[in-house]
């Protein structure tokens, strides 16, 4: 029962479309109908810049984060990411945008620092640097969850390998429009980042 109503309290949590509310909210504009069309950090930094995206990140990596510390402030002797996955899915299948949304990265990444702080640093750390590298972070966050089920899986985590695994598969399935702009040379660019210098 108590892992059931946690479960909806982090659907809950992961549902609240904040990259879509802060483009309403402060810049009155649907974020879901330009650049990319994702709701998610990067679409917003993107189109409406550093500050609107940092909050995005910060707030949808803690949406996660949360989701993730729900059976330890709740008592529940369970994995956080058994809890977490639901802000994970209500994240991208958000109840208050008609069952759409984002492509599950910063969420994730949220319950992976509930989950293990320093996998979630050298993570972040290599993504990053891909993101410097390459100046595409639908390529970063592809790569990035590569790197964290194979390291699970060097670490014999094999909890954390089944659950990486499960969602680089979900991700790669929604960044497949993104690897088909990669594989076209005409991804999107960030505006920082190598390739977006030497291409400019
Ligand atoms: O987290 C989403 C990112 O990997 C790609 O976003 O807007 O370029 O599709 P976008």
């Amino acid at each position: 029962m108590k892992l059931a109503i946690l479960l909806l309290l982090s659907y809950f949590i992961g549902s609240l479309p904040f990259g879509y509310w802060v483009g309403k909210l402060f810049y009155q504009v649907d974020i879901r109908k330009v650049g990319s069309g994702n709701i998610g950090t990067t679409n917003t930094l993107r189109v409406l810049g550093p500050k609107a995206g940092v909050l995005v990140l910060l707030l949808d990596l803690f949406k996660g984060t949360l989701a993730g510390y729900l059976p330890m402030i709740f008592g529940l002797n369970v994995n956080p990411f058994i809890i977490g996955f639901g802000s994970i899915i209500g994240h991208t299948f958000s109840v208050w945008i008609g069952f759409k949304g984002g492509k599950a990265v910063a969420t994730s990444a949220g319950v992976l620092l509930a989950y293990n702080p320093w996998l979630f640093l050298v993570a972040s750390s290599i993504f990053v640097l891909i993101i410097f590298l390459s100046s595409m972070v639908s390529l970063a966050s592809v790569i990035g969850f590569i790197l964290i089920t194979l390291t699970a899986f060097f670490m014999q985590d094999w909890f954390l390998t089944v659950v990486a695994l499960i969602l680089t598969i979900f991700v790669v399935y929604k960044h497949r429009e993104n690897l088909k702009r990669i594989m076209h040379g005409n991804e999107n660019l960030v505006h920082f980042g190598l390739l977006y210098w030497y291409r400019k």
